[in-house]
């Protein structure tokens, strides 16, 4: 009896085994790789088998899948996983997007290929070299500059309706998928600032608690800062947070127009 029963066990399990290896179901993810130790080797494609069956939905599980699993020194930068913290900007299958809000084509027969932010230094890997994109966002004086104490000596308040007029821009995470996917940000970068940075400068431009509208109209009243934007919209089509950059500089256009 107990022979018997140890003989089903064995023929339960190679069954188990034998059905989740036909279910297995591989797509290959290729990975852009530059490792900035051993500058002499080229950039390249790396080829990873992911089993899907055995992978969460998002391109994020599967990279992260390729660390544990595969190559623990693949490079990429994550935080929140949720769409939140803007980190995990990369060029999935074509497209600048976020890994975690990614989903993974379900067609095994497909190969993905990603790559990091496209026209950007590559510090290794997956990530890019945001330093100057941070720069210009700090040269927009990106928070609320008053020089009148508030009414009533303790907060600086906003009607319903002025606070209404930043819906659509205050969600911008600073990802940079916007403006790396902005021709005219690829070819003038160090002097045109691209639509994430100006969406922000517009931000605190329309923002009714702000005193510094002139200085900030002025900053932005030459040939480079702002003028570069063709209105091409590739920034709109291609934020993950369904935002329109580029709505936002033609608003600041028309402000600077009607001055
Ligand atoms: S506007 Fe969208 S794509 Fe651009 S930085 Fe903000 S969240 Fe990212
Ligand atoms: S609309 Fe302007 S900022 Fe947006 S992609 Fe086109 S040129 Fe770049
Ligand atoms: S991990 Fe934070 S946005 Fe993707």
């Amino acid at each position: 009896m107990f022979k018997a029963i140890t003989r089903l066990n064995t023929l339960g399990l190679r069954r188990t085994l034998a059905t989740s290896a036909q279910e297995q179901r591989l797509k290959t993810f290729q990975i852009y790789r530059w490792n900035p130790d051993t500058p002499e080797i080229q950039p390249k494609m790396e080829s990873y088998q992911i089993d899907l069956n055995q992978c969460g939905p998002m391109v994020l599980d599967a990279l992260l899948k390729v660390k544990n699993e595969h190559d623990a020194s693949l490079t990429f930068r994550r935080s929140c996983r949720e769409g939140i913290c803007g980190s995990c900007a990369m060029n999935i299958g074509g497209t600048n997007t976020l890994a975690c809000l990614c989903k993974i084509d379900q067609d095994a027969s497909k190969d993905l290929k990603i790559y990091p932010l496209p026209h950007m230094f590559v510090v290794k890997d997956l990530v890019p070299d945001l330093t100057h994109f941070y720069k210009q966002y700090k040269s927009i004086q990106p928070y609320l500059q008053r020089d009148t104490l508030p009414t009533d000596g303790r907060e600086n308040l906003q009607s319903i309706e002025d606070r209404a007029k930043l819906d659509g821009l205050y969600e911008c995470i600073l990802c940079a998928c916007c403006s790396t996917s902005c021709p005219s940000y690829w070819w003038n970068q160090q002097e045109y600032l691209g639509p994430a940075v100006l969406m922000q400068a517009y931000r605190w431009l329309i923002d009714s608690r702000d005193e510094a509208t002139k200085i900030r109209k002025e900053m932005l009243q030459n040939s480079m800062s702002l003028y570069r934007c063709h209105t091409i919209m590739n920034c709109a089509k291609t934020c993950p947070k369904g935002l329109n950059p580029g709505r936002a500089i033609a608003e600041i256009k028309k402000q600077l127009a009607f001055d």
